[in-house]
């Protein structure tokens, strides 16, 4: 079989290295897109492609339609928004993703993106400690629960929220405080931090009437998807209260506007970064590929995100 690795954001080297051993161990050919900067390079390379491995990369009908040998997909990574399932199942293409393998790296970022906002983003002046504050984590998967275990082991105390989460004690194990609803957890938090996917029921709603409710000094800190949060409702929050900061590490269309408007109240990273790390590359390629070739070995669907 030929799989292909095509990352438009590529991969550290030994994560590369990594799946061509999987893959030529297994006995099938690996092929590789890296760094590719238009989608019809992706649409040419992947006509050959019996299996795809893929990051942020989209996966549109048209990159499906012109795979015409492609049997499964996998997102090297949580989030598959990036992927046209309904396509996929069409054509009977399982679709998987790597879940848990990233997650460490995107943790550690947002308790840094915490501290940058909390210091000014470094600028002089008086900034503040987390340690002692209330942190509500929005979202209690596998990202979700690393941060709440950073948070405690600094200090903070934590709140966390989750809808498909309704036995407490899944939180309360991790010292967790259970928050009812999505209105208690901003209450209650002075840092939030959002941890779901990118769908019809989260899309745009994370905006006025949630942050209006945080404490005073309240910071939002968004390492999910730009998706997820309404603009409109965060300019509104940033005109209205001077105390609030917002972080993100998926920069919105508005985001010049913002630094030029709010200063170090708001922070972007420059490109997602939440999982470029050397080890989240690693274990994420590792893990597509082993998926990859179990799949073709024995039919093993685990991780399978679509269904036909
Ligand atoms: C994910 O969904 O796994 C993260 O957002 C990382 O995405 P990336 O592979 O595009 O960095």
């Amino acid at each position: 079989m030929k799989i292909l690795l095509a990352t438009e954001k590529p991969f550290a080297k030994e994560a590369v290295e990594g799946i061509k051993k999987i893959v030529e161990d297994a006995g099938h050919e690996f092929l590789a897109l890296e760094k590719y900067t238009d989608k019809a390079q992706l649409i040419t390379k992947v006509a050959e492609a019996d299996a795809l491995i893929v990051r942020s990369d989209k996966v549109t009908s048209e990159v499906i339609d012109a795979a015409k040998n492609l049997k499964i997909v996998v997102r090297a990574g949580a989030g598959y928004d990036n992927i046209d399932l309904t396509s996929c199942s069409a054509r009977k293409i399982v679709v998987m993703n790597t879940p848990g393998q990233n997650s460490n790296a995107v943790a550690e970022l947002v308790i840094g993106m915490m501290i940058a906002v909390s210091r000014n983003c470094f600028n002089p002046g008086t900034g503040s400690e987390i340690h002692g504050k209330t942190l509500g984590v929005h979202a209690y998967g596998n990202v979700g629960r690393i941060v709440a275990r950073y948070g405690k082991a600094l200090g903070m105390t934590v709140y966390a929220y989750d809808p498909f989460i309704r036995d407490k004690k899944e939180f309360e194990k991790d010292g967790v405080i259970p928050a009812e609803s999505p209105e208690e957890l901003y209450s209650k938090s002075k840092y939030v931090s959002i941890h779901m996917p990118a769908n019809e029921q989260t899309k745009k709603s994370i905006g006025y009437s949630l942050l209006s409710l945080m404490p005073k000094g309240g910071v939002l800190i968004n390492t999910a998807r730009k998706e997820v949060i309404d603009e409109e409702g965060v300019e509104k929050i940033f005109e209205e209260r001077s105390d609030f900061k917002y972080a993100t590490d998926i920069a919105p269309s508005c985001s010049e506007a913002w630094k030029e408007k709010y200063g170090f109240r708001y922070l972007a990273t420059p490109k997602k970064m939440g999982a470029e790390t050397a080890e989240a590359n690693i274990n994420a390629a590792l893990a597509a590929a082993g998926q990859i070739t179990a799949f073709f070995k024995d039919g093993t669907t685990k991780f399978q995100v679509n269904k036909f």
